[in-house]
This record gives C-alpha cells, sequence and structure tokens, in this order.
C-alpha cells in the first residue's frame, strides 16, 4: 500500500490530483482509514503492533502529501510567473495604421526656425512684444502721427478703448518691437522679432492674422551697405541661390529715411526663383528715422541703424511653391503632410 500511495503522490500533476490521492488515503473511505477502521477486529496483541505500524504509516503519507504539495505550488508560482513575465526590452510595435499619428513642424514655425538661425549666425537675438498694442508704439513712436495717411494704409483692428484712454490695436506690423527694443536696450542692437500681426484684409493672398519678421540693428556708424550686405546674404542664403538677384528700389517708409524696397529676380512666368528677368517685391527695409530713434530714447547724432521687414507667409510660399495663403491655416492634413516636415 505504501508503494501504491507512494507512486499516486509522484504521478499526481497539479494540486487537485493532489487532493484526489490525499481523499483516497485519508478520506472517510480511504486506504489508511480503512486499515485503521480494520484494527478493531484484531486480537489484541495484535491490534498493537498492528496499529503502531499503520500509525506510522499514516504519519508517512501526510507527510509526503505535505512535501508534494508544497512542490507543486512552487511549480505553480514559476509557471504563473514565466506567463506573467514582460520583456521591457523589446522593441516598439510600429504604430498601427489607425493609431495615433506623430505630429509635424508648420511652414511658417519651419521658416521661423530658418529666420532665427540665419540671423543668429549673423549675431542677431531674439526680441518679441505683445500682439495688443497702444497707438503710441504702433504708430506715433514710428513717425506715424494721427490723420497721417499711412494710417488707412494698415486697416487696422481696433479694440474697445478703456474709460478715458486710448483704444488699444492688434499690432499691423512687427514694427512696434523696434520701438520696445530700443526703450528696453543700450544700443549696440541687433534683433530680429517674428510674431503675428494683424490687418483687417481677407482675400486669397491676405488673411487678417498673418506673420512678419522685422529686423532692427543700431550701432556707431551703420550705413546703407551694412543693410544691403545683411538682406541680400540673408536672402541668398534663405532661398539657396547663391546667385539671386536682389534689387534695392527707393520707396517710401515714415519710420525709415531713405526708405528701400527689396527685389529678388523670379520669371513671372514660371514662378522659378533667382532666373527669369522679372522683379519681385520681397521686403521692406530703411535706415532708422531719427525722429524714431529719439522717440525710442536714443541719439540720433550718436547712433545709426537700419531696419527691415517682411511677410512670412509670403516668403514661405515662394520658396516652396506653395500657391495659396488660406491653408496656412485651416489645419487640413492633407495640405500638411505635403508641405510639414517631421521634427
Ligand atoms: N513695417 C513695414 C510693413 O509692415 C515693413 C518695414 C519694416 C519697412 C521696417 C521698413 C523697415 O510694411
Amino acid at each position: 500500500l505504501r508503494a501504491d500511495i507512494e507512486a499516486a503522490l509522484a504521478g499526481a500533476a497539479d494540486l487537485r490530483a493532489l487532493d484526489a490521492v490525499r481523499v483516497a488515503a485519508l478520506g472517510k473511505s480511504g486506504q489508511v482509514t480503512g486499515l485503521l477502521k480494520g484494527l478493531g477486529a484484531l486480537p489484541p496483541e495484535e491490534r498493537r503492533a498492528r496499529g503502531a505500524e499503520v500509525n506510522v504509516l499514516k504519519g508517512e503519507v501526510e507527510r509526503a502529501l505535505e512535501t508534494r504539495r508544497a512542490t507543486l505550488e512552487a511549480a505553480a508560482l514559476d509557471a504563473r510567473l514565466a506567463a506573467e513575465r514582460l520583456d521591457v526590452s523589446l522593441p516598439p510595435r510600429a504604430a498601427a495604421p489607425a493609431g495615433p499619428e506623430a505630429g509635424s513642424i508648420h511652414p511658417i514655425s519651419r521658416t521661423m526656425e530658418e529666420l532665427i538661425a540665419l540671423f543668429g549666425a549673423m549675431g542677431f537675438a531674439v526680441a518679441e512684444g505683445p500682439d495688443i498694442e497702444g497707438d503710441w508704439h504702433n504708430f506715433s513712436a514710428l513717425n506715424i502721427p494721427e490723420h497721417h495717411p499711412a494710417r488707412q494704409d494698415h486697416d487696422t483692428f481696433y479694440l474697445t478703448a478703456p474709460e478715458g484712454g486710448r483704444r488699444p490695436v492688434l499690432r499691423t506690423h512687427t514694427s512696434p518691437v523696434q520701438i520696445r527694443t530700443m526703450l528696453a536696450q543700450e544700443p549696440p542692437i541687433r534683433v530680429i522679432v517674428p510674431g503675428r500681426t494683424w490687418r483687417a484684409d481677407h482675400d486669397a493672398t491676405h488673411s487678417p492674422m498673418f506673420h512678419q519678421v522685422e529686423g532692427l540693428v543700431i550701432g556707431r556708424g551703420i550705413h546703407m551697405g551694412h543693410l544691403k550686405g545683411t538682406l541680400v546674404d540673408f536672402l541668398r542664403a534663405f532661398f539657396g541661390i547663391a546667385d539671386l538677384p536682389v534689387r534695392f528700389r527707393a520707396s517710401y517708409f515714415p519710420f525709415t529715411e531713405p526708405s528701400m524696397e527689396v527685389d529678388i529676380g523670379w520669371s513671372r512666368r514660371t514662378g522659378e526663383l533667382g532666373q527669369g528677368g522679372d522683379w519681385l517685391e520681397i521686403l521692406g527695409s530703411g535706415m532708422v528715422h531719427p525722429k524714431v530713434l529719439a522717440n525710442a530714447g536714443i541719439d540720433p547724432r550718436a547712433w545709426q541703424g537700419f531696419a527691415f521687414g517682411m511677410g512670412i507667409e509670403r516668403i514661405t510660399m515662394l520658396k516652396h511653391g506653395i500657391p495659396d495663403l488660406r491653408p496656412f491655416y485651416e489645419a487640413d492634413l492633407r495640405w500638411l503632410r505635403h508641405y510639414a516636415t517631421s521634427p
């Protein structure tokens, strides 16, 4: 019987099978229990010797059951740990087609980053100002007094005036940051100002909200040669055309004197930049007007400077051959996939 029970124990592959073995041996009608019950029928002397034997057997079976149970429990735990194991070093699965997609850099942001890098290499820092401006910063300090016709050119968005105060405006250009920068820091100054600008104008080539980048250089003995060299270098680097034709054309802005608009060479017929014999206006520039320097607390006899401003959408459209302004603001994924770049 002992050998039978040992064999059954060894063959019990799990805890449930083990319990069946226990019941068969030690249960109410188990084999060992049956032997114990049978003792009463034996004569007294035989009963004692036989009883001791059966009790030893019972103890052995109990210990063997306990040992086998411990082994099976340890095996069950090992199996569970193995089944639940995670390999954190596995490479991630490729994103499922319907899953979340990685974002990308909007063409406006990309151009701003390129401007910051290109001018950064020429020693320009980045300055910023508020979108909501006072009339003085946006106009008067820039030598655009009230009733000046240039104010009409700007299609200004006015906000409600505070009690007894003047109406704030959504800045119509980044030029007010010229004033803020000159008031905030001592010359020499070399900054660019990328940012949002606003004009009440809306068609295929105008948006009420658009972006400009301003440039301002103030130093001793700054002259038009510096202006021309800086802008020619910038335009050729930005458009990636080493011999891009650049033309300076006399113009007028109230805050620069003299003022120049800058044209680049292109083909009106094919839209290709750099050749074709036609001219395309690309930016406004000039020597900072002495009145503007004085308005911003800088002595125009000691310091000179130049400034320029251009539309970020416009240079982005020209560089990448983007035909329409409106999709810049529409978050159309097909357009973004075509023109946006990965980070
Ligand atoms: N502020 C001008 C505009 O919005 C551009 C400009 C900036 C011109 C600086 C000259 C100097 O058109």
